[in-house]
């Protein structure tokens, strides 16, 4: 008996790890995401080749530029998915992706296509809410 209630016991705390899948699980939803709704913009490589590119005032980031890495931090990133950038053809996102897409594609482009460390996925929750 007692060993089935700490089998029960170890399954329950194993649950949060399991349920969240992790880094490779937010990766590879991430890339699904950014292939769907991101590349047609920003390019297949992140480097902001794309048809779209030609066809627009503001050009879409090239997300591959060093420079980058130092001025968007993961809320800022969030902030202009969610919403948009104005004056440019950035559409707001907040009607069509869910809060851990979101998180999910943030987590992509910083480790994928910025090249950044990233050892964690990206918390679906902004942090002014934590
Ligand atoms: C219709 C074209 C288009 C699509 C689709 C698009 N973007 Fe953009 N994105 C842009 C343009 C244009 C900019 C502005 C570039 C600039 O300010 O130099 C931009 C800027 C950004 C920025 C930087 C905003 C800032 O703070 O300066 C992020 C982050 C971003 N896009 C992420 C995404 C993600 C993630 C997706 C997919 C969910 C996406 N974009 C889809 C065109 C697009």
């Amino acid at each position: 008996m007692n060993k089935m209630i700490s089998l029960l016991l170890s399954l329950l705390l194993l649950f949060p790890v399991l349920a969240s899948g992790g880094l490779s699980e937010s990766l590879k939803n991430g890339k699904i995401v950014y292939q769907a709704y991101c590349s047609v913009c920003h390019g297949d490589k992140g480097d902001g080749q794309s048809f779209v590119r030609n066809v627009i005032k503001t050009p879409p980031l090239d997300f591959t530029h060093k420079a980058l890495a130092d001025q968007f931090s993961v809320e800022r990133m969030r902030w202009a998915i969610l919403l948009g950038k104005p004056d440019t053809a950035m559409p707001a996102w907040r009607f069509d992706l869910t809060p851990l897409q979101i998180s999910d594609v943030i987590t992509y482009i910083r480790k994928e296509i910025m090249g950044l460390k990233v050892v964690e996925p990206v918390s679906p929750e902004p942090a002014i809410y934590k």
